[in-house]
């Protein structure tokens, strides 16, 4: 069995776009505006948060429909905050891996090595048509995002750096001043065949769409054992949408509200573009390849790690996570810095409880 003894991390999803996580009519008291994000990022590293992941989109499409660049707005929270990591979405294609890597480490600097990066594969065929950027199959957008996140620590750890791709050529290239240390981390996402080995090969960091518990186990031992072969070690995030309330039906109603207030036209159209994109991956496994309509109510199947009910439930949800391995918590909510601050207050010490008993236990069986 695959145990994690180290100490859970925590993430949330930044809402530098529009519309909030969910593609439903129910209200919202979340901003993608940079006031509000600045204090989101300010709450949440108070409330124990490690980590706070921005979003890519070039164009609106299923809500979303403004869209604050991910670099930029990273660095004005990385500005705002003390110790929380901000990790940056970068999407290769739009994205060159030599300017990535020179306004990474630019900001690496400029925030004592705080910022990170997630390199996205890329769902969304319209966006990509939108800006003029070619489409690749699914399987070669995966080869060219590993040869970016090869080209970024290349550049970053070597000087005279020469790499010879099918996607990125640089010659003798030395990047002055290379990022502060410790060197940004690398995260990437995607749940497909080609998306797991990318993660067993070369990232830090291994990022999917919400699950079961049996459904991440069934992943999280498939990379680690293939990342052991590639003497790679990666470490896991799982998305979920949490709903904590002081009572399980409080909970319940309020994600049967969101489900109710679902956009179906927004939710079938988003269906219909991501199960494209994942179908296209050879295998069929892809992020989306078994979400039901009301599971896609929610961007990355974040219903179906089911963190919704009392913050003990959610708890001891998130130590059985824990147990099949996974290392990070990625979080989206409905109303964000009132559930980040609830979460932080109400969860996360239960979490870190559960933690110490299972460590005194693990410990005692050894
Ligand atoms: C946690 C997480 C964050 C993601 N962030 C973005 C994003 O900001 N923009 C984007 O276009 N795709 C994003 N993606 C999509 C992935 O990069 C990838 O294209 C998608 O998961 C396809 O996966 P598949 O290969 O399993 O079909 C994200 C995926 C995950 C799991």
């Amino acid at each position: 069995m695959t145990t994690n003894n180290g100490v859970l991390k925590f993430a949330y999803w930044v809402p530098n776009v529009s519309g909030g996580l969910v593609i439903s009519k129910i209200p919202q008291r979340t901003s993608w505006d940079i006031d509000y994000n600045r204090r989101l990022a300010q709450i949440a590293e108070d409330s124990g948060f490690d980590y706070a992941l921005s979003q890519i989109r070039f164009t609106a499409g299923y809500g979303a429909e403004f869209q604050h660049e991910p670099v930029a707005f990273s660095h004005a929270l990385l500005a705002a905050t003390k110790k929380l990591k901000v990790i940056a979405a970068l999407l290769p294609g739009p994205w060159n891996p030599a300017v990535a890597a020179k306004q990474i480490a630019t900001i690496s600097q400029l925030t004592e090595g705080r910022v990170a990066v997630n390199i996205v594969s890329g769902w969304f065929r319209g966006e990509f048509a939108a800006i003029g950027e070619p489409w690749l199959d699914h399987d070669k957008r995966y080869r060219r995002s590993e040869e970016f996140v090869r080209a970024l620590r290349g550049i970053w750890t070597q000087d005279s750096f020469t790499f010879r791709g099918d996607f990125y050529r640089f010659t003798d290239y030395s990047l002055k001043p290379k990022p502060a240390e410790p060197l940004p981390e690398i995260f990437q996402g995607g749940s497909s065949r080609a998306a797991r080995d990318m993660a067993a090969r070369v990232s830090d960091w291994y990022f999917t769409n919400g699950n079961s518990v049996e459904g991440i186990k069934a992943q999280v031992d498939d990379i680690r054992t293939k990342a052991r072969a590639n003497n790679h070690s990666v470490k896991i995030g799982v998305n979920a949408f949490a709903i904590a309330r002081n009572s399980e039906a409080e909970a319940r109603s309020v994600i049967d509200e969101i489900i109710a207030k679902a956009d179906p036209e927004a939710v079938n159209a988003f269906g219909h573009e991501v199960k494209n994109a994942g179908k296209a991956s050879p295998e069929g496994e892809g992020n989306w390849a078994k979400s039901s309509f009301e599971d896609l109510v929610q961007y990355n199947d974040g219903f179906k790690t089911n963190l919704i009910g009392t913050p003990q439930q959610i708890a001891e949800r998130i130590i059985a996570l824990k147990d099949v391995g996974v290392d990070l918590v990625l979080l989206g909510f409905l109303h964000f810095q009132e559930e980040v601050e609830y979460f932080g207050k109400h969860v996360i010490p239960l979490v870190r409880e559960l933690e110490a008993k299972r460590a005194v236990r693990v410990q005692a069986a050894e």
